[in-house]
């Protein structure tokens, strides 16, 4: 999926335009790059870049996404309005409900542990929202990727969540956020990021297992 390459050419564009520096921002791409690529090949998420792409998985990956989605915006929600009042969350909660109540699917309701265990692991404080902010609002930039193939695979599918993510109005903010990091923050910064991410994968690794299970017990 061209993801060194496209994430290294966003990097020195990026750069150029906002005239950003580079230590954060390099630590945060080399220190997610590999849980990136985990993300971006799991089968949970590979699958919606299929030719072949049915409605009920696609409907299967949306009810694993809303937990994710909910659950990370939720805590972010609560740290904003300490840390970053100024700064607007911009929810993709409604456009995925849509998607999915157009899907007669019900979202996924992760164990409250599971729930937990986000904001347990992560530092209240500004570092982390921008760690937050990398992957919510970078995850949106892969959106507009998985848009553009599911409009030419799968037109009919409702994909509000992934064509309105508007990755291009929000990025700027995250990098300008990031940019304007004070050094002593930047620790807690990389650590959200990456803890996200692992949270990320942790779930989708349950999705997928749960998805195997289905296959095999005939549930679907
Ligand atoms: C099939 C799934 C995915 C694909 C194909 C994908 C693809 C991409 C692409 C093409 C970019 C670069 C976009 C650009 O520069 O305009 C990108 C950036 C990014 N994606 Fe993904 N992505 C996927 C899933 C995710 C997920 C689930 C997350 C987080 C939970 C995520 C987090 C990020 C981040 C943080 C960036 C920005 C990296 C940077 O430039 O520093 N992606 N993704």
């Amino acid at each position: 999926m061209l993801m060194t390459t496209k994430r290294a050419c966003a990097a020195s564009n990026w750069h150029k335009e906002c005239n950003l520096s580079h230590e954060l921002l390099t630590a945060l791409r080399e220190n997610t790059h590999a849980m990136h690529q985990a993300l971006d090949h799991h089968p949970m998420m590979a699958r919606l870049l299929q030719p072949e792409l049915t409605a009920t998985t696609y409907a299967n990956t949306l009810a694993w996404l809303h937990p994710l989605q909910t659950v990370l915006e939720g805590h972010l929600a609560k740290l904003l309005s300490t840390y970053a009042s100024h700064l607007e969350l911009a929810s993709r909660v409604a456009a995925l409900n849509d998607d999915l109540e157009r899907l007669n699917t019900q979202p996924y309701q992760l164990p409250d542990d599971i729930q937990l265990e986000i904001q347990r692991t992560l530092t209240p404080s500004l570092g982390t929202v921008a760690g937050m902010l990398y992957v919510l609002n970078g995850a949106r930039l892969g959106s507009a990727h998985i848009a553009r193939r599911l409009q030419y695979t799968s037109p009919d599918l409702p994909s509000r969540y992934f064509a309105e993510a508007n990755g291009e109005i929000h990025w700027p903010y995250t990098l300008k956020l990031i940019d304007h990091l004070e050094n002593y923050e930047y620790s807690d910064c990389t650590s959200a990021a990456e803890a996200v991410f692992r949270w990320y994968i942790k779930v989708m690794n349950s999705a997928q297992q749960d998805a195997v299970c289905q296959t095999v017990c005939g549930y679907t």
